[in-house]
């Protein structure tokens, strides 16, 4: 097996992960939970979003969150962003690198942002232009790279020609999402096998969520693939409102046993990223999703 020796790890926990939450989380406990993840070593770590609040209320107070974490060197703090609207906000907050996101589904499209697929790519080409004249960087999200709760199997190809576009507005990287978690190693191979005939491996990075509990096994066929850029949420907390039945995210503790277990380097401490999973789950009141997590907690108090 031939996989990279380094990965980064994009900390999608205080956006993806609360998103779906219907306990509304502080700002202040949001802000503690990102300065927490920031003191893990993570290097990218997604704040919020700026969307409708009336669609997502957790997310109605991007600005205090943005305005109260501490910004450390090094760390990017990039925010989602659907339209102009949401764009002008982050611009105000000084915002230094946003995400647009698009789906390879029409009806999800429709469900998640209200337009078809031609109309978002319309809207976020301006967005990512003027973004980028503002010197702000811009990731690009493909949302049912595998499958989709309305409109079942998608075609790799779909994801290729997305891709392109999403790259040709500028983004450095595209997150290849399986919203629903569905996809199986085949199939993200097959997928990631068409993709990379058209885009580079140093310009992707999966995004999987684990409903069915296939993310670590996908994320490995990825790594095997040449990808090195790997989205996951601490506690596997997450799910989108516009995707019924969508688990969290895969859990970065998980992730990263994996990576460690690898020898690949991330720079992120195991301990410390537990416990911030730990502190946002008591404010939850649920236990952790990851299972990395929950294995070091009975240990110790079986230790005890
Ligand atoms: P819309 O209703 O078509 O927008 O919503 P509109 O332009 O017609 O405006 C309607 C109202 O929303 C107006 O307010 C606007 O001002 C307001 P009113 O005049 O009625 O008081 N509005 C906004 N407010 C705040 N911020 C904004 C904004 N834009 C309009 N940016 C819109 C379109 C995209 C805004 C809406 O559909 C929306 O917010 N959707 C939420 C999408 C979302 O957050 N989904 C979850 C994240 S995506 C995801 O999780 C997938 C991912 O993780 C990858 C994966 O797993 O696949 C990334
Ligand atoms: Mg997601």
């Amino acid at each position: 097996m031939k996989l990279p020796r380094q990965v980064k790890l994009v900390e999608v926990g205080a956006r993806d992960g609360l998103q779906n939450e219907l306990v509304i989380i502080e700002s202040a406990d949001k802000i503690a939970l990102i300065d927490r993840l920031s003191a893990t070593g993570l290097s990218a770590i997604e704040v919020s979003s700026f969307v409708s609040p009336q669609h997502v209320p957790q997310m109605a107070d991007a600005v205090e969150v943005l305005a109260g974490i501490e910004r450390w060197p090094g760390v990017s703090y990039p925010i989602l962003v659907p339209n102009r609207k949401g764009l002008e906000n982050a611009l105000s907050c000084g915002v230094e690198e946003i995400a647009i996101f698009a789906a390879a589904s029409e009806t999800f499209s429709e469900r998640n942002i209200n337009c078809s697929i031609a109309q978002s790519l319309e809207r976020f080409s301006k967005v990512a232009g003027l973004a980028l004249s503002k010197g702000v960087k811009v990731r690009g999200y493909i949302s049912c790279v595998v499958g989709c709760p309305y409109e079942g199997d998608i075609a790799p190809e779909t994801v290729a020609d997305l891709a392109l576009r999403l790259l040709d507005m500028g983004c450095y990287e595209i997150s290849l999402g399986d919203t629903t978690g569905v996809g199986t190693p085949g199939q993200i191979k097959a997928l990631l096998d068409v993709v990379t005939e058209k885009v580079s491996v140093q310009q992707l990075a999966v995004h999987f969520h684990d409903t069915y509990g296939q993310a670590l096994a996908n994320i490995l066929v990825a790594l095997e693939a040449g990808i090195a850029v790997v989205d996951s949420s601490v506690a596997g907390l997450g799910g989108c409102p516009f995707a019924p039945g969508a688990a969290g995210n895969v859990a970065t503790e998980d992730v990263l046993y994996m990576m460690n277990g690898l020898d690949i380097h991330t720079g992120v401490e195991l301990d410390k990223l537990i416990d911030a999973g730990l502190f946002i789950c008591r404010l939850l009141y649920r236990s952790s999703g990851s299972k990395v997590a929950l294995a070091r907690k009975s240990l110790l108090s079986t230790r005890c």
